[in-house]
């Protein structure tokens, strides 16, 4: 069981902590409206429900940043005292008309919660899909659960959103070190846009695994080998 501080009353705050509280874990609401704040923690079945500092200091292994690109950097930096050595999950994806990548040519949103937070152990996850697929119970697709690429530098961090992730019914991937959440941000961007903007299917825009290298490198089990380099 861990304590998690979600901050943020908006869609995402109420995805995740729904499931993170019938998971057991002990779930700390965290708004800048109080009323919000409640509404969400009863809304959830069984968090409580603080301001957003409160929530940030009440957390004991985990807060999570449910809050906009921006925004939640300023938030970040004004608690960061309360995060350090805590683990700051960010599903933020700085996305805007065009669906343009805001921060392109400098910082992702996660390495910015980084830097304004120094202590934490940032880790990107959940900015993949959409709120109302995080809701479903469980997120499977075809008999197949929802895969959850995970990015992150702590070892320790990394072990508890996996496990944040299958408590949400999803499998964990390793996504690499936080050097690449700016890479989800990118893959957020470019599904949001071929889904809103193209009407166009995300998923097939990648082979199966088995023909990743096209279909003259596939082994005995059917996998590829590595990719040349
Ligand atoms: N919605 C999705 O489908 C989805 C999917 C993946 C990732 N994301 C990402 O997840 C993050 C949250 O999205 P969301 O859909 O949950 O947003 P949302 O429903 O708009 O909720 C945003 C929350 O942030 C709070 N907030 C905004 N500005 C603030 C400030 N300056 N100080 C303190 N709190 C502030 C809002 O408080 P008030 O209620 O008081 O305004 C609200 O509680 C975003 O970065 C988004 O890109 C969203």
């Amino acid at each position: 069981m861990m304590r998690i501080g979600v901050l943020g009353t908006g869609n995402m705050a109420d995805a995740l902590a729904t499931h993170w509280v019938r998971a057991g874990h002990e779930v700390i609401i965290g708004g800048r409206d109080p009323h919000r704040a409640e509404l969400l923690a009863t809304r959830t079945g069984g968090a409580k429900h603080a301001g957003l500092r409160a929530a940030a200091e009440s957390a004991q292994e985990v807060v999570l940043a449910a809050l906009p690109f921006g925004a939640g950097v300023e938030v970040v930096r004004d608690l960061r005292a309360a995060l350090e050595g805590k683990v700051l999950l960010d599903c933020s994806n700085p996305v805007g008309q065009g669906f343009r990548l805001l921060t392109e040519g400098g910082p992702s949103a996660a390495r910015q919660l980084a830097a304004a937070a120094p202590g934490a152990h940032v880790v990107k996850a959940f900015n993949l899909c959409h709120e109302d697929v995080w809701r479903m119970r469980p997120p499977v697709f075809d008999g197949r659960p929802l895969a959850v690429p995970v990015c992150g530098d702590d070892g320790t961090a990394l072990a508890r959103v996996r496990e944040l992730v299958r408590d949400v019914g999803c499998e964990p991937v390793a996504g690499g070190g936080l050097d690449r959440a700016a890479l989800l941000e990118a893959t957020a961007a470019l599904f949001i846009g071929l889904w809103v903007g193209e009407g166009v299917d995300a998923q097939a825009i990648a082979p199966p695994l088995a023909y990743a290298a096209g279909p003259g490198h596939q082994d005995a089990e059917g996998s590829t080998g590595a990719f040349p380099a």
